[in-house]
């Protein structure tokens, strides 16, 4: 049995795709579905924004903007391999849960744009990746078009990211003059727009086709092998341990709206990429494949029917094995109880979950029990992992209640939602005015729409804008440093906290005030 948790584990590979909206992450998530056979039809996965969706009970925000439980964990078999995709919001559904999902996954996958290059959300998920730690993937997509030199792409990711890149493959042309790519992985050359029959030339000792065949007759292919010979010359030295520690990111080049370089990219993350590691706890590191069910939630997401007040909250199993009905303790509270109500994400739909293991996401029915960074354990054993990280809001807006004389009912949504991290709360110094904090638009929608259905309050939001928050990195506060430009607020904590006008403000005030240290919690170490 346990040797059976130790295999079932190992075929763990949990993921969550990291890209700028349109550089194709729902296109490849699909094209890696239909070879899991976990859809049959390509158009599934972007269905679930209208079709599908439009039965179901959930709210009109989600329906308007096509948030679905369903699509937020994706799990199919491939091979040997469990693969659980977890969805990384993005648009206008950009809010803190689709950093805290990078906090559930033990790697990522990062889809670039051959013709743009890093964009800003790739940059802003990036960093939290970088925060952890965890291996990355990049795929470079969109070959099929005129893009980008493949070099210079190479060098915007190093630099931007101040990350070692390896390119797997390398792609011979691109656009109408696409011809494929040569895998320095597999070795060999696979052709694009070419029966899968023919799709794979080998390679010789000196890299070169074998047979005869008429890419070697093309200068595309000249060039490709030069530049291939180029990066074995000058080019860093692939290093599993680099790539472990996320300092060196393989770089695949394909096409995810063709299937075109998929399933090589697939099958070499497959091979690379870790199964669950050991998470560290209040009790020390515990290894994924022990005994004893446990882990923490990443993400509560309300149902937003006001007849169903239920949420779910989105469980990473760390250890053991997850069977329902069984028995755990929540360690914030040390209350113990059953989990009967539990929900497993499957790609074609949503399914009651018997058993789950390490490295699998799993939702539970919640009716206010939860909060974010939760750890459950079986019996009665308390244990809790390492706390989520603060992410740096950037939208901010004024909140008061339209009803002064329901006060009681503003403060209770307040302090619940801030406290189950749905958004961020701050304080002015004097005023004491209540300032709300987000990374996405979307987080004040649920917010208002929460306090209102959930609270009985209606608020009243008054947009300040995005900012730029800077923690004060000391125990003192010279509260004269204060001004519309530079305004001084308290978060949760009472920590003092500046939130800038613009970099522009930011800058003016760290010349101006060069001993005073600002710290950006999301800052690359
Ligand atoms: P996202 O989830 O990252 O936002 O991107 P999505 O997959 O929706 O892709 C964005 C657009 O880019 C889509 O076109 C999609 O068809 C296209 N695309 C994705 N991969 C490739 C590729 O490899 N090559 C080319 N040429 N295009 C690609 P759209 O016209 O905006 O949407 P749709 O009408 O096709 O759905």
């Amino acid at each position: 049995m346990a040797n059976q948790l130790v295999e079932e584990v190992k075929s763990r590979r949990t993921f969550a795709i990291i890209s700028h909206p349109d550089a194709g992450k729902t296109t490849l998530t699909e094209k890696l579905l239909l070879f899991g056979g976990a859809i049959r039809d390509a158009g599934t996965v972007k269905g679930k924004k209208t079709g599908k969706f439009a039965t179901s009970d959930w709210m009109e925000i989600e329906k308007q903007r096509g948030i679905s439980v369903t699509s937020s964990v994706m799990q199919f078999q491939y091979n040997d391999f469990r693969i659980n995709i977890l969805d990384t919001p993005g648009h206008q559904d950009f809010s803190e849960d689709t950093y805290r999902t990078l906090m559930a996954v033990d790697s990522a996958v990062m889809i670039i744009d051959s013709a743009k290059g890093i964009e800003e959300q790739t940059l802003k998920l990036f960093k939290v990746c970088r925060m952890r730690g965890i291996p990355i993937f990049t795929f470079i997509n969109k070959l099929d078009r005129q893009g980008r030199e493949p070099l210079e792409l190479l060098e915007e990711i190093e630099e931007v990211l101040d990350i070692e890149t390896y390119p797997m493959n390398w792609p011979i042309g691109m656009g109408k003059e696409f011809y494929g790519i040569y895998d320095r992985h597999y070795h060999r050359i696979e052709l694009f727009r070419t029966d899968l029959e023919h799709r794979f030339l080998t390679l010789d000792q000196n890299g070169e086709v074998m047979e005869d065949h008429p890419i070697k007759q093309t200068s595309l292919y000249s060039q490709a092998l030069e530049e291939v010979l180029l990066l074995d010359e000058a080019g860093d030295e692939f290093s599993v341990e680099k790539l472990n520690e996320g300092k060196m990111t393989p770089v695949f080049f394909g096409s995810a709206l063709t299937a075109f370089g998929v399933q090589t990219f697939l099958d070499t993350y497959l091979q690379f990429a870790p199964p669950p590691q050991p998470r560290n706890s209040d009790q020390g590191e515990i290894d994924p494949a022990s005994k004893g069910f446990s882990g923490f939630i990443f993400k509560i997401q309300a149902n937003m029917n006001p007849a169903h007040r239920d949420r779910i909250a989105f469980l990473r199993i760390c250890s053991g094995e997850f069977e329902r009905g069984m028995s755990v303790t929540l360690s914030r509270t040390g209350k113990q109880f059953k989990l009967t109500q539990s929900t497993q994400f499957l790609a074609d739909d949503r399914s009651t979950v018997n058993r789950a293991v390490s490295g699998d996401i799993i939702g539970i029915y919640d009716t206010g029990t939860y909060q974010i960074g939760d750890t459950i354990a079986e019996g009665k054993k308390i244990i809790q992992y390492e706390k989520l990280p603060q992410f740096t809001p950037e939208l901010f807006a004024k909140v008061t209640a339209k009803n002064v004389m329901k006060q009681k009912s503003f403060h209770k949504g307040i302090h619940q939602l801030v406290q189950e991290g749905a958004v961020q709360l701050f304080k002015t110094y004097r005023m004491e005015d209540y300032i709300l904090g987000a990374v996405g638009q979307l987080q004040f929608d649920v917010f208002v729409h929460r306090m209102k259905n959930e609270y009985n309050s209606d608020v009243i939001m008054e947009s300040m804008g995005s900012k730029i928050a800077r923690w004060l990195d000391s125990e003192e506060v010279d509260e004269g440093l204060s001004s519309q430009r530079s305004l001084l607020v308290k978060d949760r904590f009472d920590n003092p906290v500046f939130l800038f006008e613009n970099e522009f403000a930011l800058r003016w005030f760290t010349d101006k005030n060069p001993s005073v240290p600002l710290k950006d919690p999301m800052e690359i170490q």
